[in-house]
């Protein structure tokens, strides 16, 4: 199994999945607990399409300014297009865990489903509690993929094409340490809210109806389940959802801490 690449083709896909109802939504739970006023610096580790660095730059306006940094150049090369009409923005091609920014620089820091990729997540923390002035605020939100509730009459088939899932992020189940490693990068006054995800209707606008045909690509390309079974279970769930029998369920975290003052 190998991890999910954030190529074009992908790029692709989050491109339709980010502007759905579900994301919308975690894009507001997300904006809200980071609290960003005008003026204000913001970083975005993991910034994939640049959906956040565009709202936030709303939101810090002319005298603020926001920075991205992803590995990925075809994630970057999205963002940089979708900000363009900004000269307050900055985008760097780097890890996570080597921040491409002086110490300091920034009084909010987000990241968003990313750190659940990245084998040292804790390395990526203590990169973000250097890169915020002292009393600056991070956000970070994971997905707990062992949540996932998905309805089958084929059980086992569902559980096999779930395990091969899991073989596309490092961290199935982050959110569990994500608190002990926010602490022990030096942050303090850790919080945490749950989000459920869940629809009974297989719409794309929301997460597991979104999440399906990227989960069915995935799997197309790995050996962990054979090419028919993926069909079979995807046509399955297709056909459920045509008969109004289809569910989808996961929990999404999200953490807010503070650099200490
Ligand atoms: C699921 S996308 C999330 C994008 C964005 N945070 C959002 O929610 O709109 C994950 C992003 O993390 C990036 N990423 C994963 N591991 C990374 C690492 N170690 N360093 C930098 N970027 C990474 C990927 O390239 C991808 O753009």
């Amino acid at each position: 199994m190998s991890p999910l690449e954030f190529d074009a083709s992908v790029g692709e896909q989050l491109e339709i999945m980010y502007r759905t109802r579900d994301v919308r939504r975690r894009r507001e739970l997300v904006t809200q607990a980071l609290g960003v006023t005008p003026g204000e610096r913001v970083l975005d580790a993991g910034c994939g399409p640049g959906f956040y660095v565009s709202e936030l730059l709303d939101a810090v306006g002319s005298d603020g300014s926001v920075t991205g940094v992803d590995g990925s150049p075809e994630m970057l090369a999205v963002a940089a297009h979708r900000c363009e009409a900004h000269d307050n923005v900055a985008f760097h091609q780097s890890d996570v865990t080597s921040l491409p920014v002086q110490d300091a620089a920034f009084d909010a820091a987000l990241s968003v489903q990313v750190l659940e990729y990245v084998p040292d997540a804790t390395a990526a923390l203590a990169e973000m509690h250097r890169a915020l002035r002292p009393g600056g605020r991070v956000v970070v939100w994971d997905v707990d993929w062992a949540t996932v509730s998905m309805y089958s009459a084929d059980p086992a088939r569902m559980a096999r094409v779930l395990r091969a899932w899991d073989g596309h992020l490092t961290h199935r189940s982050l959110p569990q340490t994500l608190a002990t490693r926010l602490r022990s990068a030096g942050f303090q006054d850790v919080g945490m809210q749950a989000h459920v995800f869940a629809t009974t209707e297989l719409t794309p606008e929301s997460y597991g109806g979104a999440a399906l045909p990227v989960l069915e690509r995935y799997l197309a390309g790995q050996d962990e389940v054979p090419v028919d079974e993926v069909e079979a279970w995807a046509a399955d769930q297709r056909d459920l959802g045509a008969r109004g029998e289809f569910f989808f369920s996961c929990t999404q975290f999200c953490f807010t801490a503070t650099r200490p003052a």
